[in-house]
Order: C-alpha cells, then structure tokens, then sequence
C-alpha cells in the first residue's frame, strides 16, 4: 500500500514538473503573441511622425502583422506535420526574433513592414502548434487548463505591452520618441523571443506526433514521464489505434462524421472575431473619446480594459475543466451580446457619455475573457483527429485571422458609416450565433482524451 502511494506521488511529481516546463513554452508563445499584436498601439503615433506616414500607411503598420499571421496560420499545419512540433516553433522563436530587430533598426517603412510581416508569420505558427503541442502533450484532466494558459499569457503580454510602451515613451522627450522610442518597444519583444528559443530546446516532441511517424519507441518515455507506467502504455495503444481508423488526407475532413469537427472549429474562430473583441482591443482609446474622455482618460481606460481582460482569463483557467467548455461558450456569448446590445443603445439614445459604456465594454471584455478567447483556441487544439490536426487547426486559425483582419480594417470605416450604435449591434447580433451555434452544435470535449473525442464523430 505504502509503496503504491509512493509510486503515485513520484509519478504525479514527476508529470507536474514536466506540465510546468511544457506550460512555460506555452506562456513565452502566448507572450509573444499578445506583445506583437499590441506593441504597434503605442508606436503608431511616434512613427506617424517619423516616416511621415499617411492614413493609409498608418493602416497598412497595424494590419501587415495580421497579413503575416494568416500566412504563418496557414503554412503552419503542413510544417508541424511535417518536420514536428517542436522544430517549426523554433524556427517560429527565430522569426520572433528577426522581426523584433527588424522593426526597430529600419531607415525606410518598406523595411518596418517586411519586418512586421516576419513577425506575423512566427506569431500565426505558434498561435496554432502552442495551444495544439499543449493538447497534444497534457494529460486529459487539465488539458483545457493548461491550453487556456496561453490565452492567459496572450493577454499578459497585451496588457504588459501597455505599461512597456507607456515607460519607453516616457524615458525622453518628444523628439526622442520620435526617433528612438518606437524603435526601443519593438526591439525589447528581441527578450521573450530569445527566451521563448532556448525553452524550446528542453521540451520534448509531441508523442503523438512521433507515434504517427512511427516512432512509438521515442514517444514512450515522454508518456511515462507525463501519464506514469499503466496509463502510458494504453495511451500508446489508443494513439495508434486512433490512426489506423484515419486516412490524414484533407478529404476527411469533409466526411459525414468530422465534417460537423471542421464546422465547429471553423465556426468558433470566425465568431471569436466577429463579434467585435479586436474593435476593442485595437481601438480602445479611440472608442473611448467618442464617448468624450480626454487622451488621459482613454488611456487609463484602456489599462483597465487590459486588466479585466487578464483578470478574467485566470477565472476561466480555474472553470474551464470543472465546468467545461461548453457552459462558458454559452454564458460568455449570452452576456456578450447582452452587453453589445446595452453600449449600441446608449450610442443611439445619447447616452454614452459618463460610465454606462464604460461599465458595458469592461463587461463585455469580462464575458470574452471567460468564453471565446480561451475556449475557441482550446476547442480548436482538440476536436480534430490526430492524423490531421495539424492541417485542421491550421484551416481554423487562417480563418481566424482572415476574421480578425476584415475587423480591424472595418471597424473605422464603419464608425464613420453607419454610427456606432449599429457597428455594436453588428457585434451583438454575431454573439447572439455564437450562442446559438454553441448550443446545437458545439460538444462538450472536458474530460476525455483526445482520442475520446475522435471516436465521438464516428458516433
Ligand atoms: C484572440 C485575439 C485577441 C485576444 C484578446 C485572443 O483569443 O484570438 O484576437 O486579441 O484574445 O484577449
């Protein structure tokens, strides 16, 4: 008896010290992703100056990162399936790496937006093979757990970058900044990008992805370290067995049974976008000074968007595998369009000067926090096959950040157009289908391994 509860210790020791290395990987990925997505918010307005930048191009600085995303997203399914997991991060860390120097030593804007695009590129890759390596590599019990992590980490690195670019910007005087600041925020992403490299080097490969290369026998030792002696060796088995009963070609996809898993995935990731969270995210301070805050006050405004958006996050890390992913799809996207109902009012009525719309846009960031942002990338990592989850992930995430582009570069046009009472009630009426769609289609996956919920499309 004695020495079974010693085993079990050693083993849950063992697998918790490992979860932890894996769950830093996932933590310097997410970083990357929240800083690089967040970092131009505050140097767009010294580069403005700098390269005397028009409209256009000002839209053209944001927006190409997003450009290199949809590419990264895109290549980053056949690389991963290709050459694994863990060398197409690296190669991921490496582009990181060259962007951030990149966008900070250029003398023409043409050089900041190749660099910019490079970057997209590595974020686009890790955005899709962190969360699914996570997947891949955690034991079921706190797969959704340690996958959300990286939205946790995603929203660090947002809220981070803030603070970052605040004290950069205030470390010279206005000349400084036009000519070094914006240089300073981009170059310092050089830092997690290099820690993100060296990381990387200590974890090891996916074992299902080893298992499908057929490499079961390199694949085992990292199931024993994650899973213990008994567990180990059925995972194993079931892996396997999970691939004889897939043909891994794209066809599948579209069969009857996983046909339903490509809609879910697909489906989420476009509402994850379209329901407005980047018009936020990206345009905060803006949004703010239509509702007549000074520049001051949108900014500060802006900080406690970022904190309620992190703040809620680590509330859904804690929910997410006791009460699933499914109940907080549903409450997150309910209160959403609530909320975007509520602040399209006010804008309408001539109510939104004051809190109100405050109040409403740190609830409505609260309900995305605990629902479609980590969710959607959890489900995301786990409903496909394994043979093809890599390809499959992939798809989701392109269109994820196709959704994400056509936001960001509609939103200022269509505050111009149509008002933004009708803009948030665009927003609201996608939340209202992602709850709908939730509701009749998405499955509950907490629990099960990801062969479980393989074998639940063949139902
Ligand atoms: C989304 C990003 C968004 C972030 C905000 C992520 O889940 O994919 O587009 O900026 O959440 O928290």
């Amino acid at each position: 008896m004695k020495v079974r509860t010693e085993i079990t210790n050693t083993t849950e020791q063992v697998s918790m010290k490992f979860v932890t290395l894996v769950s830093m990987v996932s933590a310097l990925g997410g970083l990357l992703f929240g800083f690089d997505t967040a970092v131009v918010s505050g140097a767009i307005g010294f580069m403005e100056d700098h390269f005397d930048l028009t409209k256009l191009q000002v839209g053209w600085a944001v927006s190409s990162l997003i450009i290199g995303c949809i590419v990264g997203a895109a290549m980053s399914g056949i690389l991963g399936d290709r050459f694994g997991r863990k060398r197409v991060l690296i190669a991921a860390a490496f582009l990181f790496i060259i962007s951030s120097i990149g966008s900070a030593i250029p003398e023409s804007f043409s050089g900041f937006i190749i660099a910019r695009i490079i970057g997209g590129i590595g974020i686009g890759i890790t955005s899709t093979l962190c969360p699914l390596y996570n997947a891949e590599i955690a034991p079921a019990k706190f797969r959704g757990r340690l996958v959300a992590l990286n939205q946790l980490a995603i929203v660090t690195g947002i809220f981070l970058t803030y603070f970052v670019n605040l004290w950069i910007s205030n470390a010279g005087d206005a000349a400084w900044s036009v000519t070094s600041a914006w240089r300073w925020m981009f170059g310092v992403g050089a830092v997690p990008g290099l820690l993100f490299l060296i990381l990387l080097f200590f974890v090891p490969e996916s074992p299902r992805w080893l298992i499908k290369q057929g490499r079961a026998v390199a694949a085992l030792p990292i199931l024993l370290r994650i899973h213990g002696e008994e567990l180990a060796r059925k995972e194993v088995i079931d892996i396997k067995h999970s691939f004889e009963q897939e043909s891994g070609s794209i066809k599948q996809l579209f069969s009857p049974g996983l046909r339903i898993a490509l809609i879910v995935g697909v489906g989420l990731a476009f509402l994850q976008q379209v329901t407005g969270i980047n018009a936020v995210m990206y345009y905060a301070p803006e949004i703010f000074k239509a509702t007549g805050a000074g520049t001051n006050a949108s900014l500060v405004q802006t900080i406690l968007v970022g904190f309620i958006n992190f703040l809620f996050t680590i509330v859904a890390l804690w929910l997410i595998d006791k009460v699933g992913r499914k109940a907080l799809l549903l409450v997150g996207s309910a209160s959403m369009a609530i909320c975007l109902l509520v602040i399209g009012i006010a804008f309408q009525t001539g109510h939104s000067a004051g809190p109100l719309v405050l109040i409403f846009i740190l609830l409505y960031v609260a309900s995305f926090a605990i629902s479609l942002g980590p969710v959607v990338w959890v489900i995301m990592s786990e409903i496909f096959p394994n043979r093809i989850r890599g390809k499959a992930t992939a798809i989701a995430a392109m269109v994820l950040w196709a959704a994400d582009y056509l936001v960001s570069q509609t939103f200022p046009p269509l505050l111009g157009s149509a008002g933004p009472a009708a803009t948030f009630w665009i927003y609201g009426s996608m939340a209202l289908i992602a709850f709908l769609f939730t509701w009749r289609i998405v499955p509950e996956t907490k629990g099960k391994t990801l062969e479980e919920i393989e074998s639940l499309w063949a139902k």
